[in-house]
């Protein structure tokens, strides 16, 4: 009989991915994934804590699953993630109700954990952090899914320690995943039909840096770029600092690399910077942007900024909006700073008011929102390469697929077109999507 379970995912794409982990496992051993929590016989919870609110989010999502077990005391309830690295011991004390806590090393010990909380009833707990030549050896071989596209992990955790940051705190030391086991994968997934992918790491521009006899990253891109059937490469994150001149050259020279980057500034201010300990200036970062254009004059780039750091000032502030306008990104994910317990800003005291920390983040939200709706508004009226991912779930003839500067369009168009790369022209530009016109072959020709 079949055992079923529901899995709710927080937080970043390797989340995601150490998501899609965990339904593998459970599934090979015999347990299949429900939609609703009523109906599962195991909860588990995938936690992000890289600030407040996404934390509280987990500890209100949790707090709906008591009443469930309160009525079905054999319910399974499991947390794993950044929040379960995190709290681990603590969480299982003020939580009675649930019954494992797993780490973010720990995912592939699921099966194991879940067998002992099933026959001896025992609420279980691992968080300890393994060796990095464990680690090494458990990167996630995932199976294979009918997909466009696909996420491929090349390495893990974060040596950088920005002093706001709890990431290596509860994801660990970098590690990179062997180069030949990556592109094994990647032609493995070629083969199955996927077109793009997407290289991901918390800094993947320190891939194999610590590793002896380990290409670099823009090896590594030049390597992906060979196999064919892959279409379009993607990369996220990338620090600033240790974004090579190397790989900059790659945006010029491999048409496969999707002509946008994920390159998050943080702030715009040198004072900032410093005390953040992201290891670059303001100078360093714009000349990088100045360089990547050079090479590729149509890149988009998108940031993350964090707003109201202890100790910014309004001139501060002043320098990331300056930067913002400088820069023109294409998209910004902005956040107002929330201390995190264990890491260095924490003991830095904010003296800034809430309500002029809210005041700065408005106003950065203006600015950008401007910039984007000009950026993604030129776009109307071009026709635009898309790689068709599926069709969309309004049913009738409706695709969507992504532009090269990762923005959504959805149009019209037969279901066969799912996988390829078509032409398509821009009618509207939404806040966060496109609308096209499949361009005609002999249109297409014509003009
Ligand atoms: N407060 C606010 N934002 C944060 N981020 C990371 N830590 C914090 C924090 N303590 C943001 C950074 C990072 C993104 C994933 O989350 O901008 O790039
Ligand atoms: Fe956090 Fe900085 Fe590492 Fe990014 S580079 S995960 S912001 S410590």
């Amino acid at each position: 009989m079949s055992k079923f379970f529901y899995l709710e995912t927080f937080g970043c794409q390797m989340n995601v991915v150490d998501s899609e982990q965990i339904v593998d496992l459970l599934e090979r051993v015999g347990y299949a994934q429900v939609e609703t929590p009523e109906a599962a016989d195991l909860i588990l919870l995938n936690t992000c804590s890289v600030r407040d609110k996404a934390e509280r989010k987990v500890y209100g999502h949790l707090g709906r699953f008591k009443p469930l077990k309160d009525r079905r005391p054999e319910l399974i309830i499991g947390v794993g993630g950044c929040v379960a690295q995190q709290d681990g011991e603590k969480l299982l004390e003020k939580l009675r109700y649930v019954d494992l806590v797993f780490g973010t090393h720990n995912i592939h010990r699921l099966p194991e954990m879940l067998a002992g909380v099933e026959q001896e009833g025992r609420r279980r707990l691992e968080t300890e952090f393994l060796d990095a030549d464990t680690r090494r050896g458990l990167f996630p071989e995932r199976a294979a899914k009918e997909a466009v596209t696909r996420f491929v992990t090349v390495m893990q955790g974060c040596d950088n320690f920005c002093s706001y940051c709890i990431v290596p705190h509860v994801r660990g030391r970098e590690i990179s995943r062997a180069g030949g086991e990556i592109l094994a994968e990647i032609r493995d997934l070629a083969a199955r039909g996927v077109k793009e992918v997407t290289l991901l790491g918390q800094n993947v521009n320190s891939y194999g840096l610590r590793e002896t006899g380990e290409m670099s990253f823009a090896q590594l891109l030049h390597a992906v770029h060979e196999i064919e059937g892959i279409e379009r490469i993607r990369f996220t994150t990338s620090h600033p600092k240790d974004l090579s001149d190397e790989l900059i050259e790659c945006f010029g020279s491999l048409p496969k690399l999707a002509r946008h980057l994920h390159l998050p500034v943080q702030c715009g201010a040198d004072a900032v910077l410093a005390a953040m300990n992201r290891g670059y200036t303001r100078a360093q970062y714009l000349d990088k942007v100045a360089r990547l254009k050079q090479v590729c004059p149509d890149i988009r780039l998108t940031s993350d900024i964090i707003v109201g750091f202890p100790g910014e000032t309004d001139e501060d502030f002043g320098e990331t909006l300056a930067l913002v306008e400088a820069v023109r990104y294409a998209d910004i994910y902005s956040f107002l700073y929330s201390p995190r317990r264990g890491t260095a800003a924490a003991q830095w005291e904010e003296t800034l008011d809430p309500k002029d920390k809210q005041a700065r983040f408005d106003a950065l939200l203006a600015a950008q929102q401007r910039i984007s709706g000009e950026i993604w508004q030129s776009d109307v009226g071009r026709v635009l390469p898309v790689l068709v991912e599926g069709t969309s779930r309004q049913g009738g003839a409706q695709l969507f697929g992504r532009t090269t500067w990762n923005r959504i369009v959805n149009f019209a168009g037969p279901a066969d077109r799912v996988g390829q790369v078509v032409p398509v022209r821009i009618t509207t530009s939404l806040k966060n999507s496109q609308v096209g016109e499949l361009e005609m072959e002999e249109t297409r020709a014509a003009s």
